[in-house]
């Protein structure tokens, strides 16, 4: 075949291509799918829940469309329609009632806080429904930090040791996942240590590994009710968002203290942290596509800037294509419902 360029001279693309079209795989939809190389499915899905004190009630956050904060009755329907819909997991963080939070976070420690309730209203269902529970003490401290304070300073000992029995009460009250995301040092082994010493050696822990000091919590901040209250900022905690072998450190040391799956956090700005982490650890490896990740992609498309559902697919099969075994997103209900064809 000839190709007239615009100076009229002619190329041979034959002689250039030889035979070598790309484009050969892309003719149709039923070949795209054939050699398509990652998919999304249910399977892949971890859905994060908000809750909120009182009986039958949601509670919208402004700034994530569509998500809503649910008293405990709620929770327990929305568990069943991840059922429903196949979602493995769902993710429980509460807004802790003002009231309640002090300097060190002693809610976190009542083995009756909003967080232990809902779990043993869920589990009483019996839903085919893994529940994953958040170890940090931030929705309970007054300051709004994952760590007790002294001064300007959060301390880490004695944060493991709060969060060591913080995860046992979750335990008790019927987590299936422990998922620590204070970056505090040696907080994995310690909980391995606390829940294997409660008789809980099966329980699983996903490790918030590679945690960024980001921007991008803002909206989980209000959702949580933390925003307002924090003191400062986590990067003496959280990691630089500059760093890269630094996770892989970070991963390494969890997976040494006995994690058994590992997350990185925020997702799309750190697609390179999770091909470096699966490559080098092969363990099953999350993202989470955090408050701020949603809350861009929801305003673009209210402007309408972006297709939503387009922006929504095409972030999630990011993850998957970087070596994501699975995603956390406030996407699951809405791309399950899609995928379920409802
Ligand atoms: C705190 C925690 C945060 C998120 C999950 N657990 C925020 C933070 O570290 O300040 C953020 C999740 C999101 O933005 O969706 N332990």
């Amino acid at each position: 075949m000839q190709f007239a360029s615009a100076s009229h001279s002619s190329v041979d693309m034959n002689q250039i291509l030889k035979g070598r079209r790309m484009r050969r795989n892309r003719a149709s939809d039923w070949s795209r799918r054939l050699i398509r190389e990652n998919d999304m499915s249910t399977n892949d899905l971890i859905w994060p829940i908000f809750l909120i004190d009182g009986v039958n009630k949601t509670d919208p956050v402004s700034s994530m469309p569509g998500v809503e904060r649910y008293t405990v009755d709620m929770a327990v329907r929305a568990a069943e329609e991840a059922a429903e819909l196949g979602i493995p997991v769902i993710a429980l963080f509460p807004n802790t009632d003002p009231d309640l939070r002090d300097e060190t976070g002693s809610e976190a420690l009542n083995d009756n806080n909003l967080t232990c309730r809902a779990l043993q209203a869920i589990k009483a269902e019996g839903f085919p429904v893994g529940l994953m529970t958040d170890v940090a003490l931030d929705p309970y401290t007054s300051h709004g930090h994952d760590g007790l304070m002294a001064g300007d300073h959060i301390i880490n000992d004695e944060t493991v040791e709060r969060l060591c029995r913080q995860a046992l009460i979750q335990a008790q009250a019927g987590s299936d996942i422990i998922a620590p995301s204070d970056m505090m040092d040696g907080r994995i082994g310690g909980i391995r240590a606390a829940l294997d010493n409660g008789g809980y050696e099966n329980l699983q822990i996903m490790a918030y590994s590679a945690k960024y000091a980001s921007a991008f919590y803002g909206p989980f901040r209000d959702a949580v009710g933390s925003n307002a209250n924090l003191k400062g900022d986590k990067r003496t905690y959280q990691m630089d968002p500059a760093n890269t072998d630094e996770a892989l450190k970070e991963a390494e040391l969890d997976l040494n203290e006995g994690a058994d799956m590992i997350m990185v956090k925020p997702g799309m700005p750190y697609l390179d942290i999770i091909r470096r982490i699966k490559d080098a650890f092969l363990s099953p490896t999350y993202a989470y596509q955090v408050s701020g990740e949603y809350a861009m992609i929801c305003a673009a498309a209210q402007n309408g800037w972006i297709d939503k559902d387009k922006a929504m697919l095409e972030s999630l099969l990011a993850f998957k294509r970087a070596g994501a075994d699975g995603v956390l997103t406030y996407f699951a209900p809405e791309l399950a419902r899609k995928l379920n064809g409802k």
